[in-house]
């Protein structure tokens, strides 16, 4: 098949893109330096292409304070590219696809993270300009669908990790921070100091399982919104002490900062749908996720870098 792949420099797109090619589709996956999705007009060229998927990855964010700090920005940029991107399907490619990615920040705050949930009440503060954008990412997908009878699937993933993550010094997700940390632990010596006291809970998803549900559930999902995670969570002190005992470092030698920010104490995603209609996909364990990411931090020498926003 053809498949228009927008964000596919990104995280998932660099994970993503190749298992398309190993199935034998063709991607086109522009690089935002050659096409600026917030530009009005800026699909143009690819007018003429005739594709079956476009798989819209595209979002600008980042982890840690960006949400809280420059929803402003972000409503601007990710407005503009979400409108562009639907408004350039709806005109030139109605008999494709559309898969489209959300976000569990997107959920309000004391209610089950469960798909029929998704649009109701409010996101919470620290995220909610970015939140909102992914909200209407949905919405603009339902309403082309219903008007001109166009085809999506909007999955709504929990946090991805693995190996190849950004190395450009932008703020990472909390694994990585964790894993950098008790790295330069280690190897340098410092204090490694973890923010909270460790008892808030998160769910993690290995990229390149995700990709494989991803593919896998695409044919299935038809105008709908579809959870995909691992469907578990996990407090930060469990996280650290397995990276401890793979990396060989005391856990008992990590101090936890209460006075620091640390988000939302619990956050997982029901996956019971996506699991009922894929079951019995490939789940790699987090020990054997968290080792072969911890070896790429180890080869990438990431850990040494000064991060911005860690
Ligand atoms: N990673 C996660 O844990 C996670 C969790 C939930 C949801 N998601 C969603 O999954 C999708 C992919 O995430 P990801 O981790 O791959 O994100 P990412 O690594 O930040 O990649 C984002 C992609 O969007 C592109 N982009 C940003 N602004 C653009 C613009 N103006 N024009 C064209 N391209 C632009 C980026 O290009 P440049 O890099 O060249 O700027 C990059 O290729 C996103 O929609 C994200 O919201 C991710």
């Amino acid at each position: 098949m053809e498949v228009f792949v927008t964000g596919g420099t990104g995280y998932l797109g660099r994970h993503l893109i190749p298992a398309l090619e190993s199935q034998g589709h063709r991607c086109t996956a522009p690089s935002s330096s050659e096409l600026d999705l917030t530009q009005e007009g800026s699909l143009s060229r690819f007018d003429a292409g005739t594709f079956d998927m476009v798989f819209h990855l595209a979002a600008w964010t980042r982890a840690g304070t960006f949400c809280r700090t420059r929803g402003g920005s972000q409503w601007l940029v990710n407005q503009r590219l979400n409108t562009n991107v639907l408004a350039w399907w709806k005109e030139t490619q109605p008999r494709s696809k559309l898969i489209a990615l959300g976000t569990s920040v997107s959920y309000p705050k004391g209610v089950a993270l469960k798909e029929s949930n998704y649009l109701s009440g409010l996101p919470i503060e620290d995220f909610y300009a970015y939140a909102m954008t992914k909200r209407m990412l949905l919405v603009g997908l339902q309403s082309l669908a219903k008007e001109f009878g166009l085809k999506y699937a909007y999955f709504v993933p929990s946090t991805l990790y693995g190996p190849n993550y950004h190395v450009d010094g932008r703020p990472m997700h909390f694994i990585y921070d964790l894993i950098r940390k008790i790295i330069r632990g280690r190897e340098l010596c410092e204090e490694v100091i973890l923010w909270g006291d460790g008892n808030q809970r998160r769910e993690l998803v290995y990229i390149d399982d995700f990709v494989d549900w991803l593919l896998m559930l695409t044919p299935r999902i038809e105008n709908d919104v579809i959870n995909l995670g691992e469907g578990t969570e996990h407090s930060i002190r469990e996280f650290a002490q397995i990276i401890c005992e793979v990396i060989g470092f005391p856990f008992e030698r990590i101090r936890f900062d209460t006075s620091k920010y640390v988000g939302l104490t619990s956050k997982v995603l029901d996956v019971s749908a996506a699991h009922r209609l894929a079951p019995g996909l490939r789940r790699t364990s987090l020990r054997e996720g968290l080792m072969r990411t911890i070896a790429w931090m180890l080869d990438s020498k990431l850990y040494l870098a000064a991060q911005a926003d860690w």
